[in-house]
């Protein structure tokens, strides 16, 4: 006699999961809600275990932005079929700040300066949202943001702050700094790593902009990325260019091209990349290229910016 699976009480979506270290994506189709009848990511099929690096690359408009939105429930992005499996539950059916404080991490940016909230200050907000067990609801008695009901004690958070900046190699002066206000782009990029670092992620989606992104700020995030490596950090870090690559050693590379993953390999796919650019490796899986996508974008070459 066969059972479904509501008869035996399992979940179907915890049943199929193969761990609880693996972030799986399965079949996921995405529209942005300012046209649902664009489909934008057509079935991606990935997994990514936490302690493993893959990068995922593709050319503008490939629907890498949109994947690094729709797995942290960014609003304006609508799953409409497939399911990601992180740690025993359905990632799709929880808000943002649950996907967070289920070790979630996408790097956020914040375009605005706050002015009066320090680097510190800021942080420990957003760590003692990280750290508030998930089955916790809105029960009064615990508020992290208010130290007599919870939240990390101040003087833990100024140790593991002090470490995370030591790791960073950041000064001490950073902390004290107002968000954003005044920073170059290269302290912007240090303050996501810091972030990073003190959220103490389990998986971590990078999505480095396709243009704007220096040497300098690159080696910031490649310096910290690696420095936080460690069995229980998964990174997808998802790139239009290989050159991060020079300084992130991925475990596995994935091509992501019409809004599916269209070729995976190792490092030596990211470097058939550099040399052949995207069209045969396109070509090869099948795609036909419109004469645009027969161009190619050439990668910008390293140039050092003044400090
Ligand atoms: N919010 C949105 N509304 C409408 N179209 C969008 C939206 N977000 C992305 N798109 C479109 O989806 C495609 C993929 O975008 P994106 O995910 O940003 O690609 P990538 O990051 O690979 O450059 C693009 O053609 C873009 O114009
Ligand atoms: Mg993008």
């Amino acid at each position: 006699m066969t059972q479904t699976l509501s008869e035996l009480n399992i979940n179907p979506a915890t049943a199929t999961a193969q761990d609880d270290r693996t972030l799986v994506i399965r079949d996921l189709h995405v529209v942005p809600i300012a046209d649902r009848s664009r489909e934008i990511l057509r079935g991606i099929n990935l997994e990514v275990r936490q302690g493993e690096v893959h990068a995922i690359m593709g050319r503008n408009g490939s629907g890498k932005t949109t994947l690094a939105y729709a797995l942290m429930g960014h609003p304006a992005y609508e799953v409409t079929s497939g399911e990601v499996l992180w740690k025993g539950h359905d990632l799709l059916k929880l808000s943002p700040d649950k996907r967070s404080r289920l070790g979630m991490f996408l790097a956020f940016k914040y375009p605005t300066a706050i002015p009066g909230l320090s680097v510190a200050s800021f942080l420990r907000t957003a760590l003692n949202a990280r750290m508030r067990p998930l089955d916790q609801g809105n029960d009064p008695a615990y508020d992290p943001s208010d130290l007599t009901r919870g939240g990390i004690k101040l003087v833990e958070y100024r140790k593991l702050l002090r470490e995370k900046m030591a790791l960073l190699k950041l000064e001490e002066s950073f902390a004290a700094r107002y968000v954003n206000e005044g920073f170059s782009g290269g302290e912007k990029k240090r303050l996501e790593m810091l972030q990073m670092a003190v959220l103490q992620p389990n998986m971590a989606i990078l999505d480095e902009t396709d243009s704007g992104l220096d040497i300098d700020a690159l080696r910031i995030v490649a310096e910290g990325v690696n420095a936080q490596l460690n069995p229980d950090l998964g990174v997808l870090l998802i790139t239009h260019y290989q050159r991060i690559l020079n300084y992130i050693n991925p475990d596995v590379v994935h091509v992501l091209a019409k809004g599916q993953i269209v070729a995976s390999g190792g490092r030596d796919l990211a470097l058939r990349l550099e040399e052949e650019g995207y069209a045969p490796i396109l070509r090869e899986a099948g795609l036909v290229l419109d004469a645009d996508e027969e161009r190619e974008t050439p990668e910008p070459a390293e140039v050092e910016t003044a400090h």
